[in-house]
């Protein structure tokens, strides 16, 4: 996974309960203690996943609420950081269709052939009229993360749209797939 996301996740620890805290999930981890995440590197999908569980513990939250406070924090920072791909995009639908690519754009930058399909493998967004089918394959597991970003997006836009889930691959589903539908 790109650093940007591990970045965020270690900025919210430490902005929410200080570095003592965020010192705390690196140990738990088994991350360095030194090490800065950078948004334009890889790191290993596994690592991010015991940050995100170490994340839970340290701050004594479950995995729900966690995604929850990570959505408002990656969503707000994603807007002052790049304002370019919300102007581009008219509304919500047009931003979601362009999120695989945003996502994969990210991808580009990295070397390894194997990490780089590991990213371009994750979203296929596809249409369905005026609706949207969402195809999510990640070891993360963050459908539930998806879903909260799509209600940020129809949000911010002024949409008048919902996001639910069909399949989920933490009910022992290949994939997650979710749908926006557009009243
Ligand atoms: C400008 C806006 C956005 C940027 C720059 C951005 C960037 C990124 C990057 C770099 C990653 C790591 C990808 C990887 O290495 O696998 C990521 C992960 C993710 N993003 Fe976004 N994103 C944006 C908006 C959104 C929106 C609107 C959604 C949902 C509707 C979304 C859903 C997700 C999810 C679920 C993940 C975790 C994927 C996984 O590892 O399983 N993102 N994002």
């Amino acid at each position: 996974m790109v650093g940007l996301i591990q970045k965020l996740l270690m900025d919210l620890i430490e902005e929410s309960a200080g570095a003592e805290a965020s010192a705390e999930v690196k140990r738990r981890a088994d991350v360095p203690a030194d090490r800065v995440f950078r948004m334009d590197e890889f790191y290993d999908d596994e690592e991010w996943r015991r940050l995100f569980a170490a994340t839970c513990e340290v701050l004594n939250i479950t995995p729900e609420q966690a995604e929850e406070a990570f959505a408002d924090f990656f969503f707000k920072d994603s807007q002052r950081r790049w304002p370019m791909w919300f102007k581009m995009s008219k509304n919500a639908r047009e931003f979601l269709i362009r999120q695989p690519a945003i996502h994969n754009g990210f991808a580009t930058g990295v070397r390894d052939a194997e990490a780089r399909q590991a990213i371009t493998d994750k979203f296929e967004v596809k249409e369905n009229g005026q609706d949207l089918v969402v195809h999510y394959r990640s070891p993360n597991k963050l459908c539930g993360l998806y879903m909260k970003l799509a209600e940020r997006t129809i949000n911010l836009y002024g949409d008048n749209a919902t996001v639910h889930e069909k399949r989920c691959s933490k009910n022992g589903d290949a994939e997650c797939e979710i749908h926006v539908q557009w009243a």
